[in-house]
């Protein structure tokens, strides 16, 4: 079916849940009420600001989770311990369920494409209402349509996508930023990585379309965006009309309007020459390239399948420093990938040393199911996994200190982003995405304003309006 038919369809779907919405809510007497919880990485938060869009469109009201008629758990499988957030709090949602009638409960994102989950959520979980997966965003409307309609659960997962969600109607959670898709998938097959079987193969969003999503958030008020992929760097490499990455935020950064450009996530292994210049030449591109080099150890990255060595990626850095002297550079470390020796180990904290990262995303390797890493002999024990995790949180935060500080003192531009958790205190984000609390009327959220930067506080500053 053509991708504009299966819109129409899906049109016409949404137009059906809002007259039932409406039956309900009269019949209730009150708005229905709806409750999406996000868990993992950014590509799901944009996932699900386009379910709060269709929600809101079907006249659901956005309201917490124990007073939803509506609960969605937009679910992450990158490490066993999101799965399993999920599962406790199915627990919990059983329980909630009798006390609520008519409550519906519906479950999507990364962990639903795995069979073994679906095969456990029938067994055990059988009172879920709806399961779909990461390819059939268009088709949520049908969805809740069918939820509300049928009797036993209505599960969809498939395995590849079924249409472009682009046109979907989207809630954003932040007036002044935006993430924009530009790609999905992955095709890197790290081997301890799930994200390329449960998100597909890579595929890039054309240019203009991107462009034109680009110029439509900065009419609408948008400054600053974050272009998103597992893999930005290889971004536009399979498209009819080739075209690279530094191409796409070059022209990101002219749309009239947007005053900050981010993105996420680099692969060491793709960022080009260009893209330092660009970065370098751009000052709308914000200084701070997150760079996840997960080990320090040519050999470990070599089973990990990452394609870079210790030498080439403390190059890179290099390079990136030597062009761009106040970028800030974050990364993400795996520790206890199978085969990780305690030499291997301390040429992870020896290269956290050298490279000056802001901060370190550190996580404790996780077997998934179907990928090569989860049957690889000489598993580390968890024993040894733990104590290595300690070492690595020490490292990390004393090189975190002392690359943070560096900027106490200057005078910087902020995006103000909203109201501490202390009274009458605002937090802004610097380019470096760097955060700063000071003293300000909440009338400054959404603007760029000059901030100095009093005192590091470690990870973050204090600082006062210049
Ligand atoms: N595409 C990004 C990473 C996406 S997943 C990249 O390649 O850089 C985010 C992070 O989760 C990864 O960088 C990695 O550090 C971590 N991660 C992924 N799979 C993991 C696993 N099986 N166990 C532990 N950490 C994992
Ligand atoms: Fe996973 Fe590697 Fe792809 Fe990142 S690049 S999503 S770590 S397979
Ligand atoms: Fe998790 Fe899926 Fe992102 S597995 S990290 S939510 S792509």
């Amino acid at each position: 079916m053509s991708n504009q038919s299966q819109t129409e369809i899906q049109r016409q779907y949404l137009e059906a849940d809002a007259e039932l919405v409406r039956d309900l809510s009269v019949s209730y007497g009150r708005p229905l009420g709806c409750c999406i919880t996000t868990f993992g990485c950014q590509m799901n938060a944009h996932d699900s600001e386009k379910l709060s869009g269709m929600l809101a469109q079907m006249g659901f009201q956005e309201v917490a989770e124990d007073q939803a008629d509506l609960i969605i758990y937009n679910t992450c499988t990158v490490r066993d311990n999101a799965d399993q957030r999920v599962y406790g709090r199915l627990g919990v949602l059983n329980g909630l369920r009798h006390k609520r009638p008519g409550l519906k409960i519906a479950l999507c994102g990364c962990m639903m494409q795995e069979s073994h989950v679906i095969e456990k959520l029938k067994k055990s979980y059988s009172f879920v209402n709806l399961i779909f997966g990461t390819h059939n965003l268009a088709h949520f409307p049908e969805l809740v349509y069918r939820m509300y309609h049928e009797k036993g659960p209505v599960i969809e997962i498939l395995d590849k996508d079924s249409g472009s969600a682009e046109e979907l109607p989207r809630i954003r959670h932040f007036s002044f930023k935006s993430g924009v898709n530009i790609m999905y998938g992955c095709n890197n097959f790290c081997t301890y990585c799930i994200v390329p079987y449960v998100r597909g193969r890579e595929r890039s969003r054309e240019k203009e379309d991107i462009l034109k999503e680009i110029r439509d958030l900065a009419s609408d008020g948008v400054k600053e965006i974050m272009l998103l992929g597992q893999n930005v760097n290889s971004y536009g490499k399979n498209l009819e009309n080739a075209v690279s990455f530094a191409q796409l935020l070059k022209e990101s950064a002219q749309v009239p309007g947007i005053e900050r450009v981010r993105f996420m996530t680099s692969h060491p292994k793709d960022l080009s020459d260009e893209l330092i210049r660009v970065i370098a030449e751009e000052p709308k591109i914000c200084r701070h390239i997150h760079l996840p080099v997960q080990s320090g150890s040519t050999e470990i990255m070599r089973i990990m399948n990452r394609r870079y060595t210790r030498e080439s990626y403390l190059d890179l850095v290099d390079r990136i420093r030597a062009a761009i002297p106040d970028i800030s550079l974050t990364t993400d470390i795996i520790v206890g990938f199978p085969g990780e020796t305690e030499e291997d180990f301390a040429q992870t904290l020896s290269l956290i040393e050298a490279c000056g990262f802001d901060s370190v995303f550190t996580f404790e390797y996780s077997k998934r199911t179907g990928t090569p890493a989860a049957v690889m002999e000489d598993q580390v024990s968890e024993e040894v996994v733990k104590a290595r995790f300690k070492r690595l949180l020490d490292t990390v935060k004393k090189t975190g200190e002392r690359a943070v500080g560096r900027f106490e003192g200057q005078v910087v531009e902020v995006l103000v982003e909203g109201k501490n958790r202390e009274e009458g205190l605002l937090t802004g984000r610097l380019s470096q995405n760097l955060l700063v609390h000071f003293p300000g009327e909440e009338s400054l959220i959404g603007s760029l304003i000059k901030v100095r930067l009093d005192e590091c506080k470690g990870f973050y500053y204090l600082g006062s309006r210049a």
